[in-house]
């Protein structure tokens, strides 16, 4: 671990910001650091881009250490620890489907499919507008469809809503996915039967992050997720019997 002073902070909206710190390290789109608040806690979260010499790490404010987290200033100093984890794999004709703040994961993907001349069609949903987080880069480098609870942006409604439509006239060959796992389970029951490969990158109350303590094992595959994942292919996932169902606590308590 070692600390980093946070150079920038932006606030996309309420609750929802991006760290930045100076780039120390290489990360694959998918991967993830370990962020250490000294004297709180450390926590899993995706790398969301790395340009120009800089770290970008995005944050929505759920519990205490995010809390915690909102309250940082430019300056303050604040541990990193990876990158951790598997990358996507870089694929053509693909759809990104993010929910929430699991667009962050994809917008390292997006630039690197840029930068590698392959076609992408991007397809967001988040609850309202101020998480629809990061419209304008993606729009500049794909074909975009957005949709909101609220109706605040884009369609109303779940990224589901029109999926076949998408990847029926996008010619989808390849889907990439982040967010919520209830998305997941929604996502598979469309896609399966459609023969479409997938990588999805989930999430797990994570510990070492390094595969030594068994928090954020999947029941049913064995898959330490922090080092066979966070990011997870068809096959990873046909062992899996927890998905949508079940989670583990920081005591390692299975949770409905
Ligand atoms: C590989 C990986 C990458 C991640 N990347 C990001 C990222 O880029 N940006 C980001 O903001 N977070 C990311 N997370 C989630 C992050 O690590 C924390 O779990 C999350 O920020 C909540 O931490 P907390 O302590 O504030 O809330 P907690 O105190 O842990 O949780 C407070 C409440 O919110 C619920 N909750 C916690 N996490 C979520 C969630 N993800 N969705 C819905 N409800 C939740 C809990 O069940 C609890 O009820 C990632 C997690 C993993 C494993
Ligand atoms: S967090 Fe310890 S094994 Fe994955």
């Amino acid at each position: 671990m070692h600390t980093f002073p946070v150079k920038k902070i932006i606030e996309h909206g309420p609750g929802v910001k991006s760290f930045y710190f100076e780039q120390s390290f290489e990360a694959q789109p998918g991967q993830f650091v370990n962020l250490w608040i000294p004297g709180v806690d450390e926590k899993p979260f995706s790398v969301s881009a790395i340009k120009d010499g800089l770290i970008e790490i995005s944050v929505k404010q759920y519990g205490s250490f995010t809390q915690k987290l909102m309250q940082a200033r430019a300056g303050d100093l604040l541990g990193l620890r990876g990158p951790f984890g598997n990358g996507f794999t870089l694929r053509e004709n693909a759809l990104l489907i993010g929910g929430g703040i699991g667009i962050a994961p994809l917008r390292l993907l997006a630039a690197e499919l840029h930068q590698n001349n392959k076609r992408f069609v991007s397809l967001f949903g988040a609850a309202t507008k101020y998480e629809l987080i990061f419209k304008a880069d993606f729009k500049e480098i794909s074909n975009c469809y957005f949709y909101t609870d609220d109706g605040s942006f884009g369609r109303k409604g779940l990224v589901t809503e029109d999926l076949l439509n998408i990847i029926r006239d996008e010619k989808i060959e390849f889907i990439y996915a982040a967010g919520p796992e209830i998305m997941f389970v929604k996502l598979k029951e469309i896609i399966d039967p459609l023969d479409i490969p997938y990588e999805f990158c989930m999430e797990r109350y994570m510990k070492c992050g390094i595969g030594i303590c068994g928090q954020c094992v999947l029941d049913g595959s064995g898959v330490r997720l922090c080092v066979e994942g966070p990011v997870l292919n068809q096959d990873d996932l046909k062992g899996v019997t927890e998905l949508g169902m079940v989670h583990r606590d920081a005591s390692g308590r299975r949770i409905k």
